[in-house]
C-alpha cells in the first residue's frame, strides 16, 4: 500500500520501514521508546501555509486561520503554528497558560467554551485575551459583571448555531440545534443575546462564530453556514444598528484516516465559502468583515503517527486475532469513544503487502480497550513495531494515565531530524500529586 496517499509526510525506505518526514519510525522507537507520538513538522507547516495563502488570495490578508488548540495543545506546537502567522483558540485555562507560556499574544488568543468559569474568565480578561467567544446568557452576564468590576471592555464575539446539521458522527456534530453549545438562531435567542451584548456599555461586541462539527468532507454546510451567519450579521445591522467586524466559521474539515477517505483539498472549502462570502455581502450591503476559520484536526491529524512495540498475537480460532500493543485507551482512546477510522501497518515491513487482518488491543483493563478491529496489516511477529497513522489529533490531547500509564512522548521531525517536544511521563510524574 502507497501510505503516502494518507499523508504526504510518510514514506517507505530502502530498508521496507516507514519514514515520517524522511525519519526512520524503527530508529525513532529504538532510540525514544514506545509508545511514541511521531509528529513532523513540515507537515504542520506546510498545512499551516495552505490554510493562509487562501486569506490572501480571496480577503487581501483581511481576517486568518486560527489553530484549534484542543487538537494537539502543547508548547512547541503552538510556536510552530503561530510561527506561520496563525492565531490560537483555546477552551480552558489550562490552554490559556499554554498558549501564554508558549509565547503566543494574547491579541491572538480565542476564548471558546461553553461553561468557562469564573476563574477562567478571569485570567482571560486578567491577561488580555483578545477573543471572548461568550457561548449562553449566564455567561454573557458573569462576563459583563466581572468586565465592569475592573473596569474594562473586553471584546466578545457569540457563539450562534446556525442549524445546520453537517453529516457527521452525532457526538462531532455542533451546528443543529440540539447541541450544547452557542446560542440557537432559529429560536430568536442568537437575537435576544446580540441585542444584550450591544446594550453592555462593558462589552464590545465585534463579531459572530460558529462551528458545525468536525471531520466534515462536503463543502456545502460551510458555505450554508457562511450566507446564514451572514444573514444575522446584516439583521444585527438593520436592527441594532450595530456593525460587526469579524465573522469566524470555524473548523471541521475531514481528513484521511484510511486511504478512501474523500479529504478534499483545503483551498477548494476556502474557494468555495470566500465566493458565498463576498456574494452575500453583496446582496446584504455588508462590507466583507475579517474573516476567521478555526481547523484543528485538519491541521496536525496526518502529521501524526503513533509507534507501538507488538508484545502479544493472541489467535482465538474463527473468532480474531488480537495484536497487543504497549499502548492503547489511555493515549489513544477514540475508537474506545466514537470506533474512530484508523490505518495500522507494520513498520519494520512497510513495503510487504497488508494482507493479514487483526484486531489492534491495547494494555488496559477493559474489553473495549481498542485502537482498530478487524484491520488489515502486515503479518505482525511479537517485537514488531506498529505504526497507527493520522495520528495528530484529539490523540495526545485526549490521553490519561488509565490504569496509572504514563503518557508517551512526542518528537517532532524536521527535514528528518527528531527532537522531543514532550517527554515521557515517569512513575514519579504520577505520583506527583499524590498526598
Ligand atoms: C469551537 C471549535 N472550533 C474549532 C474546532 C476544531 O475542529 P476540527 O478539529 O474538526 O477542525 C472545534 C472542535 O471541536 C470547536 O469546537
Amino acid at each position: 500500500m502507497d501510505y503516502s496517499k494518507i499523508s504526504d509526510c510518510l514514506g517507505v525506505n530502502d530498508a521496507g520501514h516507514l519514514t515520517v518526514s524522511g525519519a526512520d519510525t524503527l530508529s525513532l522507537a529504538e532510540r525514544f521508546g514506545t509508545p511514541l507520538y511521531v509528529l513532523s513538522e513540515d507537515k504542520v507547516r506546510d498545512t499551516c501555509r495552505r490554510y493562509l495563502r487562501p486569506f490572501h488570495e480571496h480577503y487581501g490578508g483581511l481576517g486568518t486561520s486560527i489553530y484549534a488548540s484542543k487538537a494537539f495543545c502543547c508548547k512547541e506546537i503552538l510556536r510552530v503554528v503561530v510561527s506561520e502567522g496563525l492565531d490560537v483558540e483555546v477552551v480552558s485555562g489550562g490552554e490559556i497558560m499554554t498558549a501564554l507560556a508558549a509565547g503566543v499574544d494574547a491579541k491572538k488568543i480565542h476564548f471558546q467554551g461553553n461553561n468557562k468559569t469564573v476563574d477562567e474568565l478571569t485570567l482571560a480578561l486578567d491577561r488580555g485575551i483578545g477573543d471572548i467567544v461568550v457561548d449562553n446568557i449566564t455567561e454573557l452576564h458573569r462576563l459583563d459583571r466581572l468586565a465592569e468590576e475592573r473596569g474594562i471592555t473586553p471584546k466578545i464575539s457569540l457563539r450562534i448555531k446556525p442549524g445546520i446539521d453537517a453529516h457527521t458522527h452525532a457526538f462531532i456534530r455542533t451546528g443543529q440545534i440540539d447541541s450544547k453549545f452557542g446560542f440557537a438562531l432559529e429560536t430568536g435567542e442568537a437575537m435576544n443575546a446580540a441585542r444584550e451584548a450591544v446594550s453592555s456599555t462593558h462589552l464590545e461586541l465585534v463579531g459572530l462564530h460558529c462551528h458545525i462539527g468536525s471531520q466534515v468532507f462536503d463543502r456545502e454546510p460551510f458555505v450554508l453556514a457562511a450566507k446564514v451567519m451572514l444573514g444575522l450579521f446584516a439583521k444585527i445591522k438593520s436592527e441594532l444598528g450595530k456593525t460587526m467586524t469579524h465573522l469566524n466559521l470555524g473548523g471541521g474539515f475531514g481528513v484521511r484516516y484510511k486511504e478512501e477517505d474523500g479529504a478534499l483539498p483545503y483551498e477548494s472549502y476556502m474557494d468555495d465559502v470566500s465566493k458565498a462570502v463576498h456574494e452575500s455581502c453583496a446582496q446584504l450591503g455588508l462590507a466583507i468583515p475579517k474573516i476567521y476559520i478555526e481547523p484543528g484536526r485538519s491541521i496536525v491529524a496526518e502529521a501524526g503517527v503513533t509507534l507501538y512495540t507488538v508484545g502479544d498475537i493472541k489467535t482465538i480460532p474463527d473468532v480474531r486475532t488480537y495484536v497487543a500493543i504497549d499502548g492503547g485507551m489511555f493515549e489513544n482512546p477514540r475508537y474506545a469513544l466514537y470506533q474512530s477510522d484508523y490505518t495500522c501497518l507494520i513498520a519494520n515491513r512497510a513495503d510487504k503487502p497488508a494482507d493479514f487482518v487483526a484486531t489492534v488491543a491495547g494494555k488496559c483493563c477493559e474489553s473495549g480497550d481498542l485502537i482498530q478491529e478487524h484491520t488489515p496489516m502486515q503479518k505482525p511477529e511479537i517485537g514488531d513495531i506498529l505504526a497507527v497513522l493520522s495520528t495528530g489529533a484529539y490523540n495526545y490531547s485526549m490521553a490519561s494515565n488509565y490504569n496509572r500509564n504514563p503518557r508517551p512522548a512526542c518528537v517532532m521531525v524536521k527535514d528528518g531530524q527528531p527532537r522531543v517536544i514532550i517527554r515521557r511521563e515517569t512513575y514519579d510524574d504520577l505520583l506527583r500529586l499524590d498526598v
